[in-house]
């Protein structure tokens, strides 16, 4: 495995799992087994993520646009979701794991919900590794979501519009004290964004492998960090003024 330089671990990696139904459909299994075996990925990947020191996890599980799949292949996702949740629960416990979830929740079963609600109220008091899951989630909504509730402050008189700036919006997503990821990870040989993080990708490191979802391993995951690593982060400045000691 290569090494890495420790000190310039990312702290907070974004994942797109995706190829799940491809890894099925090549070797003519149902969809719903890639989703099993993606499933098992993401145990995985948690477990390899935390032995980095990487700070924030967040995997897009279900974007909005995932609910017009067929109702057997959601029910099939939801249901692996919640056995997740179940057969993870006391290794996220005992292991430091903060899970928190990002998205339109009310969309989802009462029976998911209950669990994540849950699953977030055992964790709450740990701070190794946040592990963020998006579910329901589009960051399209999620900004139709911010300027919603920053329009309700105006009417209310509690805001005033030239007070709306990009920290005010950032006050308003789901979870705003969460720094944007320094690298976006995508599986599945695709290479776009689909929805996610929009606001906060603005200035993320994107990373993509052809490896399908099922198949990522920690080794793809060192890869990743390793190719991060090798990245001259600018964040719109020139190269020499990004070098140079914040002051
Ligand atoms: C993308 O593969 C994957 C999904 C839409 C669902 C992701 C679900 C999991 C990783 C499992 C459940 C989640 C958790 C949090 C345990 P795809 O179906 O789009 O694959 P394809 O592009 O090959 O069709």
């Amino acid at each position: 495995m290569r090494r890495l330089d420790a000190s310039k671990i990312p702290r907070h990696v974004a994942i797109i799992p995706d190829g799940n139904g491809r890894w099925a459909e090549s070797r003519g299994l149902p969809r719903n087994l890639g989703h099993k075996q993606g499933t098992e990925a993401v145990r995985v990947v948690v477990r390899a993520a935390h032995e980095l020191g990487i700070e924030r996890l967040t995997v897009y599980a279900f974007s909005t646009e995932n609910w017009a799949r067929p109702p057997e292949e959601v029910e099939a996702i939801m249901d692996l979701l919640d056995r997740y949740i179940v057969a993870e629960t006391d290794y996220l416990v005992s292991n430091g794991i903060r899970v928190e979830v990002i998205g339109r929740m009310q969309m989802l079963d009462a029976r998911i919900q209950e669990r994540l609600v849950e699953i977030v109220r055992r964790t709450e008091g740990n701070d190794e590794l946040r592990l963020t899951f998006a579910l329901s989630y589009s960051g399209r909504s999620e900004i139709v979501d911010a300027v919603r509730a920053i329009a309700r402050e105006v009417e209310a008189g509690n805001l005033e519009p030239e007070a709306i700036d990009e920290k005010c919006l950032q006050a308003h997503l789901y979870a705003p004290e969460v720094p944007d990821p320094d690298l976006l990870i995508r599986t599945g040989g695709e290479h776009r964004v689909s929805n996610f993080l929009l606001w906060q990708l603005a200035y993320t490191e994107l990373w993509t492998s052809e490896t399908l979802w099922p198949d990522f391993t920690k080794s793809d995951l060192v890869e990743a960090l390793a190719a991060y690593q090798q990245r001259e982060r600018r964040f719109g400045r020139t190269g020499a003024q990004a070098r140079e000691p914040v002051s």
